[in-house]
């Protein structure tokens, strides 16, 4: 039986920024377990909603020298759908009303977090073979860990894998700081070490010290290579990649199911989406105020309203779209250059866009279930999980190819009968217009091409199944 913990900062259901949440809340539960006991830490936040920090069994707790002084380390536990979570408590680090503030504060709680990570393993009992690092919150895992096997045989042979969701997010301030907070010698504040471009990098320690490095798709794994995508690190992206390889993500198949899905009007499956799907369209119609119309294309976007998702392209052509026979759906909240954008254009076309500027897991649900397409023009998509929930739900998704949108949406082929969604190449908003106008042209002029290719979108398995087997090797691996 090998032993797996994963270490994150962010996990569904208990506490949700992004995508690293899903992931990390529903890939645990898909290894065969028989072979893994896969278990998961992650910091107690007191912004967790109540129902889960009441469900909490409080195990012990003990001091860890961290930041010039002795600090309290809680430790709490819950089981749930079979994986054993952990949770780490210090109030001062995780009381406040949301996980993240950034800055030095930032460096400072994820520090502690990823120190206390490793030392409470003999405490609870669990010595794992494979620490399962995700995003640059959890950097100094290795780091530590490099540091603790001087101090003693247990951490010895402890391995570990730095999965990167998003690049960009690297966990960086000036070394002299960063040193005096996290408190590793200096040895390690080196440019081949932890420091990039006079900084301290805790990401970059992390893709150092860590025994593999993963990605969320394989094009992305390419991508980060190059210097446009490889935010600073493609050098040291080129220089790891023998150990450097892309596991597209997955999502949980259970619950995004559109035969099952409790939030929708109207469920529907690969058999009848040709009559049911349309009603819980009309439903939403009426629920927004857009015009009731059946027959109107309805194009979704939910997301993080933020660069990286490629909302400049739809500003600059959103006029134009409206002149269209269709209606966009948006949720989501993020920069409020975005969100005044959205809202700007449901205040001028009334009838076509409805601007929904906050989050919800039922109206995103809905949102899948009732449009016939999904748009996701990004800029860079290390993976994306939103056109795999469209899949799923018969929305055909229309994406930028860049990273996992490349890699798990195929674009469609009108002479030879192929593909599950429509994609365009360069960052460029004429472009993704063309290939929007495009897609209404398939949707109202060759129906039965667009329902075969809804028929193969539903009918694609972007379950955990297949993700999950290679990490499962990779942790045989090592
Ligand atoms: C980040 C990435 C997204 C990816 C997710 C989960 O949010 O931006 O592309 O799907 O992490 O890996």
């Amino acid at each position: 039986m090998k032993k797996i913990l994963f270490a994150a900062s962010e996990c569904v259901p208990f506490i949700k920024t992004g995508g690293l949440a899903d992931v990390v809340g529903s890939l645990p539960k898909n290894f065969n377990k028989k072979e893994f006991d896969v278990r998961v830490v992650l910091p107690k936040y007191a912004c967790m909603k109540q129902e889960w920090k009441e469900k909490l069994e409080y195990l012990t707790n003990f001091y860890m020298g961290y930041n010039g002084r002795e600090r309290y380390v809680g430790i709490f536990k819950l089981k749930l759908d079979g994986v054993i979570f952990y949770f780490i408590d210090n109030e001062e680090y995780f009381n406040g009303d949301k996980p993240y503030y950034g800055g030095l504060w930032d460096i400072e709680r994820y520090g502690y977090f990823s120190k206390a990570v490793l030392s409470i393993l003999p405490i609870i009992d669990f010595r794992p073979d494979v620490i399962h690092c995700h995003d640059w919150q959890t950097g100094l895992v290795p780091v530590y860990l490099d540091h603790f096997r001087f101090q003693g045989e247990y951490f010895r042979g402890i391995k570990t894998i730095m999965t990167i969701h998003n690049l960009k997010f690297q966990g960086v301030w000036g070394t002299k700081e960063v040193r005096e907070v996290v408190g590793l010698p200096e040895y390690y504040f080196s440019p081949d070490k932890l420091e990039a471009y006079h900084d301290a990098n805790l990401l970059k320690g992390g893709i150092v010290y860590a025994d593999k490095v993963t990605t969320v798709s394989n094009t992305y794994a390419d991508e980060i290579k190059t210097p446009f995508f490889g935010e600073g690190l493609d050098g040291l992206m080129n220089a790891r990649s023998n150990s450097l390889s892309g596991i597209v993500n997955g999502i949980d198949y259970d619950e995004y199911n559109p035969e099952t899905d409790i939030w929708l009007s109207h469920n529907y499956s690969v058999e009848n989406f040709r009559k049911e799907k349309v009603k819980n369209k009309v439903a939403l119609q009426t629920e927004l105020g857009l015009e009731k119309n059946p027959k109107k294309m309805m194009i979704g976007i939910i997301s993080r309203l933020t660069e990286q998702k490629g909302f400049d392209l739809v500003a600059h052509v959103m006029d134009e779209m409206c002149q269209d026979e269709v209606q966009f759906v948006i949720l989501g909240t993020g920069d409020e250059q975005y969100e005044n954008m959205f809202r700007h254009f449901a205040w001028k076309y009334p009838d076509k866009v409805s601007a929904n500027i906050y989050y919800s897991e039922a109206m995103s649900h809905k949102i899948y279930g009732s449009c016939d397409a999904f748009l996701m023009p990004s800029l860079f998509e290390p993976c994306g999980l939103s056109q795999l929930m469209s899949l799923r739900f018969g929305t055909l998704p229309i994406v930028r190819e860049t990273g996992g949108l490349k890699d798990t949406v195929q674009p469609y082929n009108e002479y030879e009968k192929t593909g599950t969604g429509f994609s365009f190449a360069n960052y460029n908003a004429h472009e993704m217009m063309g290939i929007v106008r495009y897609a209404e042209k398939i949707y109202y002029d060759k129906k039965r091409d667009w329902n075969k290719m809804v028929e193969r979108a539903m009918t694609k398995d972007f379950s955990w199944a297949t993700s999950a087997k290679q990490y499962e090797d990779l942790y045989k691996y090592l």
